[in-house]
């Protein structure tokens, strides 16, 4: 088989390094993720919200397309924090690895609350988001409950899960090739919603349950609070909180029922929190809100987990050398007669450096996620390196530009997973890059992620040969690429059919 691949969404396959003013879609693509508010909020402080929504230029020339660039530019030239104020809004980007480290980590308890997001925080929600909730009470009874069924020790319990979906992408490219990104994004959105609710509904790419709703500082509201106390104002909103109140309140009445119906159900997120809802301390609605966050209130999650795959998918068409050195260790650790699983994990350090370079590479969400200082006073606020980050300041820890460190990631443009690698051939623990957010507020869902990135690397890897389409020049959008089978069509589904398998 040799089929060219379309990646329309894969936007970070594209050079920003190489050609600065070709990237407007690569923000278009991150826009999908959480690093929207970045973007989004960017655009916001400079006063371009507008022009942006209606798809008018934008009028700074630095600014056009390229946000995470322009801000990389500014970083290198004046130093690892920069602010952007605009108004009454003071905004604090941070671009190298150590002042983050210092004030998002170090400092984390005072840079762990959200920017006021009137529209996606509070109408949209009804305050309800995990994700976009301040730093109070609320949140940290949420993140409580998440924590416990998302730390390590549970995520592994999510394995046998993430296995038994798995290989429908590799059986979906040998049936469909074309559309591995639909492959890619079907299995992480099933995956989550089995383990959200139990639920063994087939959740396609396409599945208008998962449409996201949420588009950070996207709405007029934001900058004008009071015009949501307008009768007439933002109805279509108001609604979709509603919509979502219903969906999310049907899907944990849902498990309620298979749970009074004596069926020997299966372990969910949803069964914990309503078998424990008094340790936790959450009322019915804000239990349902928080599932609906567990499985990605608004895809959030699910594109997240789907576009690193596809990256680090995109990563070994990219670059022969590194491809073909994990290929031969999934060759000597694995072979090509039995499909690897979980168990190959510790033998395939290779692999795992590669994934954790191609998530350096292109990072997922490239302008990160907006914190906010909750200091009230200057004298006990961030003093780093002498600055002062005062109390009410919008802080973006910006993961391209920390991904573009030097000092960290020497040459930092190009891919070298070998920077993961000890001397022993064994992973690097001091290395570290900021994937999954900062402090306080980074993602509790990391552990089930990472090894639900693992696996699917693992497997496509393992099954197929990705190459660039050699007829198509690669830094043109859509990127074209190809499988070529490294294991006979009749073995390969006669293993996929003994894989493990959730009921
Ligand atoms: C590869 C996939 C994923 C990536 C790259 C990712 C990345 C992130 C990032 C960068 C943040 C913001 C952190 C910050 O504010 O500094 C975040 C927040 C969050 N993620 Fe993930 N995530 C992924 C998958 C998941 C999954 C599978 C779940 C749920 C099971 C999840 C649940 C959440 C939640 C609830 C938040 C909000 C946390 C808060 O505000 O306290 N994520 N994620």
């Amino acid at each position: 088989m040799s089929s060219p691949q379309s990646f329309l969404a894969l936007i970070l396959l594209q050079q920003p390094d190489l050609r600065v003013p070709d990237n407007t879609q690569l923000i278009l693509t991150s826009a999908t993720c959480l690093a929207a508010a970045g973007v989004f909020f960017g655009l916001t402080v400079l006063n371009q919200r507008v022009a942006f929504l209606f798809h008018l230029p934008l009028p700074l020339g630095d600014f056009k397309g390229t946000p995470f660039l322009t801000i990389a530019g500014w970083i290198n030239e004046y130093g690892p924090l920069i602010t952007i104020r605009s108004n009454f809004e003071r905004i604090v980007i941070i671009g190298r690895y150590k002042a983050a480290v210092e004030i998002m980590e170090g400092q984390g308890k005072f840079v762990a609350d959200r920017p006021r997001m009137i529209v996606a925080g509070e109408i949209v929600s009804g305050g309800m988001s995990i994700a976009l909730a301040p730093f109070g009470d609320r949140f940290r009874r949420m993140r409580s409950a998440l924590h416990s069924h998302l730390q390590p020790k549970a995520a592994e319990a999510y394995q046998p899960l993430q296995m038994s979906h798995v290989k429908n992408i590799v059986l979906g490219v040998l049936d469909n090739p074309q559309n591995l990104q639909h492959h890619v994004i079907t299995y992480a959105a099933t995956t989550i919603m089995k383990a959200a609710y139990g639920k063994n509904t087939p959740t396609s790419a396409t599945d208008p349950e998962m449409v996201a709703k949420m588009r950070p500082g996207a709405y007029l509201v934001d900058s004008i609070p009071w015009l949501r106390y307008l009768p007439w104002y933002g109805r279509e909103l108001k609604l979709g909180f509603e919509r979502r109140k219903i969906l999310h309140t049907n899907h944990m009445e849902w498990v309620k029922e298979q749970m009074q119906s004596d069926q020997d159900i299966v372990p969910s997120f949803m069964k914990h929190m309503l078998e424990n809802s008094q340790s936790y301390d959450l009322t019915e609605a804000e239990m349902a809100f928080l599932g609906g966050s567990f499985l990605g209130a608004g895809s959030i999650s699910r594109r997240k987990t789907s576009v690193s795959i596809c990256t680090v998918l995109m990563a070994a068409a990219c670059f022969p050398d590194e491809r073909a050195g994990v290929r031969a260790k999934l060759d000597a650790v694995i072979g090509r007669h039995r499909a690897p699983t979980f168990i190959d994990q510790g033998s395939l350090p290779r692999l795992q450096a590669f994934i954790s370079e191609a998530l350096r590479w292109r990072p997922v969400p490239s302008g990160g996620f907006p914190h906010r200082t909750t200091n009230r006073t200057y004298d006990d606020l961030s003093h780093q390196e002498n600055y002062c980050i005062p109390a009410g300041t919008t802080v973006f820890g910006d993961h391209w530009s920390i991904s573009r460190d030097s000092d960290v990631y020497p040459e930092p443009h190009a891919s070298k997973p070998q920077r993961w690698i000890d001397e022993q051939g064994g992973l690097r623990d001091d290395l570290n890059f900021f994937v999954y957010g900062f402090g306080r507020r980074a993602c509790p869902g990391q552990h089930v992620a990472d090894r639900s990135v693992f696996i699917a690397t693992l497997l496509v890897l393992w099954a197929y040969k990705l190459t660039l389409d050699p007829t198509q020049p690669w830094e043109v959008l859509p990127c074209t690429f190809e499988f070529k089978k490294r294991i006979p069509e009749m073995e390969l589904r006669s293993m996929l059919q003994h894989y493990p398998k959730v009921v």
